[in-house]
């Protein structure tokens, strides 16, 4: 139902493209995950027909972005990554104006503006202004006038970037609603929990081009065995918590120390003798352990992994420098 194919795009000598791949089948959801910067919303604008890749191609429900825009278009919703919606119509104004737009006469545009209020949960708001809403009514109010016209495929970019905890389930919902009507999503993403959650194919992309894709588990398997996890009281004892973690797991990779959460962190396969061996040996050592787990590893596993560990921490820090997007 989408399909790129080796695209190239470049802004001067800047390549922001690097022969993309993707592939996602019908009623199934993409995840696009990646830092600031990889090349998301380009890929975004390329499937949407917003911009003209360099070379390759994409498709969408069988149309070319190159050949048949106008086709790609009509089978597709977009939510960009930053919510348009008119500020100075109301909630259902948005919404019957998007019917109009595709065509719809007034009945049905308001029946269907009606429907979508209540999907999602804006029917108390209808008549009162955009401008006035939340980042998450917003982005809800957005997300509706992606799928007024019932499109096969939607495109969401960073749908819950900037939204409280609440939007973003609020979000995750619609999501899993939109695929239960059997509609394909391609979803983008710097949240790796989020991509678990809702994707039942990821893409990890960086530099323009995907450098590791698969479900969550495949992923999660990539970045090798379980691990074990010691949060220690004081940071005094981060140093002698790493030694008995490096003791435990002879020949394997060193234990990462994370001073800020007083945690260390050790690949361990067989995890669970590992755990015991290393709270029976802090207890000897009268090292205070505050949590200690046994866990598979996270999909930021996987992504530190594959990018060397800076990108996602660079993007965090550029994330606040810029603060939430409306
Ligand atoms: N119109 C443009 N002109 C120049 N550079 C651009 C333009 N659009 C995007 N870029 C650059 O291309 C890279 C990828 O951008 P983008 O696709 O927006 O990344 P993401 O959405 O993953 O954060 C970035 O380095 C960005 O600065
Ligand atoms: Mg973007």
């Amino acid at each position: 139902m989408i399909r790129v194919d080796n695209v190239r795009k470049s802004f001067g000598a800047f390549r922001a493209l690097d022969g993309l791949t993707l592939n996602a089948a019908e009623g199934t959801v993409l995840g696009l995950l990646g830092p600031n910067g990889s090349g998301k919303t380009t890929t975004v604008k390329v499937l949407t027909t917003l911009l003209a890749p360099d070379s390759g191609d994409a498709w969408v429900a069988g149309h070319s972005v190159l050949r048949a825009p106008e086709l790609v278009r009509r089978n597709l919703g977009l939510s960009g990554q930053y919510a348009a919606v008119d500020e100075k119509l109301t909630a259902f104004e948005n919404l019957h104006m998007v019917g109009r737009l595709y065509g719809m006469n007034r009945r049905n545009a308001t029946a269907r503006a009606h429907e979508l209020l209540a999907d999602f949960r804006l029917t108390d708001v209808s008549g009162k202004r955009a401008g006035t809403f939340s980042g998450g009514m917003r982005r809800r109010l957005d997300l509706a006038g992606a799928v007024v016209a019932r499109p096969k495929v939607v495109v969401l970019d960073e749908p819950t970037t900037g939204l409280d905890p609440r939007g973003r389930l609020d979000t995750w919902d619609v999501v899993a609603g939109l695929v239960s009507e059997g509609t394909t999503v391609l979803l983008t993403t710097q949240y790796l929990e989020e991509a678990d959650r809702l994707a039942d194919h990821i893409a990890v992309i960086n530099h323009g081009s995907v450098i590791a894709e698969g479900t969550a588990t495949q992923l999660k398997d990539r970045a090798g065995s379980e691990r074990v996890d010691i949060t220690v009281r004081d940071g005094s004892d981060l140093q002698a918590a790493a030694s008995v973690l490096a003791v435990a797991t002879p020949g394997l990779a060193t234990p990462e120390v994370d001073p800020a959460a007083l945690r260390v962190s050790v690949a361990a396969p067989g995890g669970h003798s590992v755990l015991v061996r290393v709270l029976a040996e802090l207890d000897a050592r009268s090292v205070p352990v505050t949590e200690a787990s046994l866990r598979r590893p996270t999909l930021d596993d996987v992504f530190l992994q594959l990018t060397g560990g800076s990108a996602l921490a660079e993007n965090r820090k550029i994330d606040s420098k810029e603060g939430v997007p409306a």
